[in-house]
């Protein structure tokens, strides 16, 4: 019985899995590099001691890590010391009351089961370890410094988490 309901899951899962990648194709077709609105500098914001928690505030309380909306942006950046063409983006968004839209470079798609919190928390993992050293970056993030797709999720929980890799594990 337990053999049968668990076979049963995983053709479903293979089931929905299929027609969501169908979905993403026909959608996304051919993504790789993606544009940001505004160039933004990491390593500017790393080296005046902004630590990452104030822009991505729940990566250590949630799935999520959270990118800081621009009321977060605007605490620092109302005083205008000096104007670069990035900040001139920024301003504008500031006085529009607009937010940012950004493009999220690290996905993974509905299906898959992914947490933060459980990884940083839990597991004691640095960002860099699936991000690639940020602090460094100084234009805007636009491809993947480190792949983070299954194999890359497996390849890891083999050598870094003595759990058997069930499907289940990490697909709803
Ligand atoms: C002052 C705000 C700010 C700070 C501090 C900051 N970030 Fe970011 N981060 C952003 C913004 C805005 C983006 C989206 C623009 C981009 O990707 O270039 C981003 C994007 C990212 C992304 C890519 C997300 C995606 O999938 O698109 C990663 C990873 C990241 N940050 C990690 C870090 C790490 C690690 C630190 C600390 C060392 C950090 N950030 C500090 C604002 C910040
Ligand atoms: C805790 C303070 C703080 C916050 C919050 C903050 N910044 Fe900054 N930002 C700085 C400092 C410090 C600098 C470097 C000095 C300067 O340019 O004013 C900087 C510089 C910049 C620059 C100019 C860099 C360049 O290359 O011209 C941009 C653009 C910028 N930040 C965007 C953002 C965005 C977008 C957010 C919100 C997601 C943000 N900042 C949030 C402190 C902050
Ligand atoms: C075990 C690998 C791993 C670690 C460690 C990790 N991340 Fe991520 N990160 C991911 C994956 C996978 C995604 C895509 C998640 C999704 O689509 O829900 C992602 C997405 C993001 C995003 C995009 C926006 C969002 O809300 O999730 C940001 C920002 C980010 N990570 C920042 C960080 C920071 C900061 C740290 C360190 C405190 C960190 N990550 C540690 C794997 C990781
Ligand atoms: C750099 C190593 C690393 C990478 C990359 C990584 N993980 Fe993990 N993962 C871990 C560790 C370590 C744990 C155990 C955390 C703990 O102690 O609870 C874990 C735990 C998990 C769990 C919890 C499993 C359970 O027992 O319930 C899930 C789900 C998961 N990871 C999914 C993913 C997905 C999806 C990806 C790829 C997008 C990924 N992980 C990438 C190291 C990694
Ligand atoms: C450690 C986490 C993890 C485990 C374990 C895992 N997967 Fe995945 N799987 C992912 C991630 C992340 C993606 C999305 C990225 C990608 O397509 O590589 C994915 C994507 C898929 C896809 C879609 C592929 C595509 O081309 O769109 C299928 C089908 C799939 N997984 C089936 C399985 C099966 C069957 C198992 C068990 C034998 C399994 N997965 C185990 C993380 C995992």
């Amino acid at each position: 019985m337990k053999i049968i309901k668990q076979m049963s899951g995983v053709v479903l899962l293979l089931a929905s899995v299929g027609l969501i990648a169908i979905v993403a194709v026909v959608a996304f077709p051919g993504s790789g590099e993606v544009r940001q609105p505004i160039a933004f500098n990491h390593k500017k914001h790393f080296e005046n001691n902004v630590s990452c928690a104030v822009c991505h505030q729940f990566y250590d309380k949630s799935a999520k890590a959270g990118i800081a909306g621009v009321e977060v942006c605007k605490r620092c950046h109302e005083d205008v010391l000096y104007i670069s063409s990035e900040k001139q983006k920024l301003l504008h968004f500031v006085n529009a009351r607009e937010e940012i839209p950004w493009q999220q470079v690290y996905e993974v798609p509905e299906h898959v089961l992914f947490s933060h919190k459980r990884h940083v928390v839990a597991g004691r993992l640095e960002c860099s370890q699936c991000h690639g050293d940020v602090t460094q970056i100084v234009g805007p993030i636009t491809t993947q410094a480190v792949k983070l797709d299954m194999d890359g999720c497996i390849d890891c929980h083999r050598t870094a988490y003595a759990n058997p890799n069930e499907c289940l594990m990490c697909h709803r």
